[in-house]
Formats: structure tokens, sequence, C-alpha cells
């Protein structure tokens, strides 16, 4: 098996499983309100090579949803003390999603690329900076800047929905300065051994852009792309001869042109999937998220072999996404 090291550690398996909100298991200070180190920690246990903890509030008025977990003051800490350790006492690694959620925020006051100032800007660069340094604190192993899915920072990579006319739009260079200003940020104020991973939004059909900010944030010094689907301005459709969705292909298509470790998602449930991908070298790590919300065990049985228990997927929507209690899965195992 090929090892996969992210900034000289080591992950014990090349399944991730991704950052996956516990909606509805938290206040709106961003406290948690359910104890996560065993849902963490069991699948910590269940063989994943590093778990993502979930998009994680830099400042309240950047939240996806009112009630997240947040890192923007010192009584953060412990809840993430706790999932540190849960995950570390089975040789995991785990690091936390780091998001501003831009206009898409759930406060009243829209936060999108036209409204910010320079100093609203330099603001939210410095509440990233300072929830990455109480994550280290915390003792997990680093952090993922959330870059994808139309938050913020990929609001100000696509050129559809960032109109700035200022050093921050316009060009592809100008659109990728926030997201680098960031990531430059984080790097100065963490240690040198503290993983940082960006979560990236694919944006552009042709791949160009993106090939290029793909390359950037490597040479720029992130160390695991944990690549998604961004903003798209164009029709995207993959090969036809590859089987997988089309958001596994960005992620197929993006590592190819970099030298760090990278990721791909979307609907992969078996095992035998993951190893398809993995196997031929198309991908570093497999990111799973509804099949390890659905099987903790799922690492291991990737490893060893084993049925997985299938996720419901539930229609219209995933219930983990409206409260993990409500989740069928959940509720079979708790009752
Ligand atoms: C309940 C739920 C919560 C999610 N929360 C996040 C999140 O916090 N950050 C993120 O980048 N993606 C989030 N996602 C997306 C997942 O990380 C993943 O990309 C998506 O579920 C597709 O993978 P899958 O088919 O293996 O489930 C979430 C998905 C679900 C179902």
């Amino acid at each position: 098996m090929k090892t996969i090291t992210l900034n000289q550690k080591v992950l014990k398996s090349p399944i991730i499983f991704p950052p996956a909100v516990c909606f509805n298991w938290s206040d709106e200070m961003g406290y948690e309100t359910v104890d996560r180190s065993n849902h963490y920690g069991i699948r910590a246990k269940g063989g994943t090579g590093l778990i993502i903890v979930e998009a994680t509030g830099i400042m309240p008025e950047g939240l996806i949803v009112k009630k997240q977990l947040g890192l923007w003051e010192d009584g953060h800490i412990e809840q993430f003390k706790k999932i540190a350790s849960a995950c570390h006492a089975h040789d995991t690694k785990v690091i936390v999603q780091l998001v501003h959620a831009g206009s898409k925020s759930s406060g009243e006051v829209v936060h999108g690329p036209s409204q910010l100032t320079h100093a609203s800007i330099h603001e939210i660069t410095q509440r990233f900076v300072d929830a990455a340094v109480r994550a280290e604190r915390a003792g997990l192993d680093g952090i993922e800047i959330h870059g994808a899915h139309g938050y913020l920072l990929n609001q100000f990579t696509s050129s559809k929905t960032n109109l700035r006319t200022d050093e921050y739009g316009g060009s592809l260079e100008n659109r990728l300065r926030f997201p680098l200003e960031v990531l430059q940020a984080i790097k100065s104020a963490t240690s040198e051994s503290f993983i940082i991973s960006y979560r990236f939004g694919v944006n552009d059909p042709t791949f160009s852009e993106d090939i290029y900010f793909a390359k950037v944030l490597e040479e720029k010094g992130v160390h695991f792309l944990n690549v998604s689907s961004g903003i798209p301005y164009g029709d995207f459709t993959k090969p036809d001869a590859f089987e997988f969705s089309n958001i596994t292909y960005l992620g197929v298509a993006i590592k190819s042109h970099v030298g760090i470790p990278t990721a791909c998602v979307y609907g992969i449930r078996q095992p035998e999937q993951a190893q398809k991908l993995i196997d031929s070298g198309m991908i570093d790590c497999v990111a799973v998220c509804k099949g390890i919300l659905s099987d903790p065990e799922w690492a291991n049985k990737y490893h060893m072999g084993g049925s997985v228990d299938a996720c419901y997927e539930c229609k219209p929507s995933c219930r983990y996404a409206s409260d993990g209690f409500q989740c069928p899965w959940m509720k079979k195992k708790t009752t």
C-alpha cells in the first residue's frame, strides 16, 4: 500500500472522513450541545486515516447555519481537545475545516465579495488565523481552509460571483489573492508541522484556472487538496469512460497536475470503488462521507474486507443534514 504523508505525518489509511456538519448539535454561541468525541472517535477506531472535523465558524457573522461549531473564542478550544484525543487514541490524524460562508452566511448582513471592504477582508483573514492557532492549541494536527461549495473564499475565486474591480477581483491572480493571503497568514502563525488542507472547489469547466490555482496552492505550502465542487460558470461533464461521478472526476483531474496528496469525493459507497480509484493511481485518498456516517468501520472493511452498512440514501435529502439523530442508521444504532 502506498503510504500517504501529509506534512510528514503518515496516514494509517487513504480513506478519509471529509467534513460533515453535525446539524443541530451546537448552540448559537458555537458550543457543542452533543458531545462529538464518540462521533469522531468511533470513526477513527473504524480505520479512517484522516478525519476532517466539520465546517467550523471563524466568526459569528460568517456561519453557514446559526447553530454551528465555532473556534472564534478561547472557550471553544476544549471541545476540540476532546475530539483530538478521541482520534489520536486510534492513531488517526485529525484536522478541522474553517469556514466563512460569505454571502451565504446565516445572519442578516450580506458578506459577499461585493460588500467587503479592505478592512473587513483583513479582519476575516485575522479571524481565520486566530481560529487556526486555537486549533493547534487544541492539539489538532492541522486545519482545512474551506474554499469550496460556494462559501466566501470560493465566492472570491469564481469569476461568476466576484465582481470586484480592485486588487481582489478581475484577473485570476486578483481573485486568488484573498485565499492565498489567508493561507500565508495561517502558515506564518502556526508551527511548521501543522497540516494545511484546502477544500478545493473546482469552478472552471476547462480546468485551466483550477489547475493553475492548485499548483499555486502547492507552491505556497498547502499539504493536501480535498477536491470537491465550486461555483461553476459553464457546463461540465466527465468523459463517458469515467465510471464515477462528475465531482469525483474533478479530484482525479486535479490530482494529475500536482505532487501533493489529493482526495476525490462523491457517491463512493463501496470499498471496492475506493480500491479501484486508489489502486489505479487515479487518486491518493478517497473521501467517504455518507458511507462513513452510516458505517464507522468503513475504512477497516476497505482494508480487511466485509460488507458495509449501507447509507439509506434518504429522499428528498440526507436526514443527517437536519440532525444526525434523524439519520435512520443512527436511529437503528441508538434504539
Ligand atoms: C450531513 C452533511 C454535512 C456536510 N457538511 C460539510 C461540511 O461541513 N463541509 C464540507 O466541505 N462538506 C460538507 N458536506 C459534503 C461532504 O463532505 C461530501 O463532499 C459529500 O457528502 C459527498 O460525499 P459522499 O457522497 O461520500 O457523501 C456535508 C455532507 C453531508 C451529507
